[in-house]
């Protein structure tokens, strides 16, 4: 009596010491030679709730990479830096406000949306980082190039937040560019 007693509450114990693998399952039916339906349950029950788990965490993974522009990722005063360094570097081609001349293409509207949606914000800034001012590539300092996608993103609609775009690496390719 004594000994049986023991040895089903180990199996009690080694079910829930590792209820993940459906091999403890197996050992537990070799072991005790009957079906014990309350170790089924807590065995079933644990796989369950760690699929939920896992599957909480992956959405939540997911929310994070999917950030978007919508939600306030530049400052007022981020925006306001960018439109004195337009003024001065980008608007002879681009115009002052923004509709772009032949070869020049438009920087806020319909069209400039229209080829952006969907990318990121890495993208836009190694975009203009790498190729403008078209007449001197790369002339200006990191940060000024992130103030101006903070402008560009002011200019196209986007709500500004309380905290300047991040300048940490893949912090941009993060972002993605949705209404
Ligand atoms: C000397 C003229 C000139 C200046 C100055 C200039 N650009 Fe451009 N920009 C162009 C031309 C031409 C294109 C299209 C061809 C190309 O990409 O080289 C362009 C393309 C772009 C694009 C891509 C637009 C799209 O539809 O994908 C962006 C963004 C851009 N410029 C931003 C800027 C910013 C920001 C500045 C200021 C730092 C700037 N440009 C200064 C001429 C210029």
């Amino acid at each position: 009596m004594e000994a049986s007693g023991k040895r089903r509450r180990d199996c009690y114990i080694l079910a829930r010491l590792n209820p993940f693998t459906w091999g403890v399952e197996l050992m537990h039916f070799a072991w005790c030679g009957q079906f014990n339906a309350v170790a089924a349950i807590v065995v079933i029950g644990c796989a369950l709730a760690a699929a939920a788990v896992l599957q909480v965490g992956g959405a939540s993974t997911l929310d994070a990479r999917a950030a978007s522009v919508g939600s306030g990722v530049f400052s007022p005063a981020q925006a306001q830096r960018g439109d004195a360094l337009y003024a001065r570097y980008c608007a002879q081609c681009h115009l002052p406000d923004m509709a772009g001349k032949d070869p020049a293409p438009e920087l806020a509207g319909d069209k400039f949306l229209a080829k952006w949606m969907g990318r990121s914000l890495g993208e836009l800034y190694g975009r203009i980082a790498a190729t403008m001012p078209a007449d001197r590539p790369g002339q200006l300092a990191p940060a000024d190039y992130l103030d101006l996608v903070a402008l560009l993103l002011s200019a196209n609609g986007f709500a500004a937040g309380d905290r300047d775009l991040s300048d940490k690496p893949g912090a941009l390719d993060e972002i993605v560019i949705s209404k």
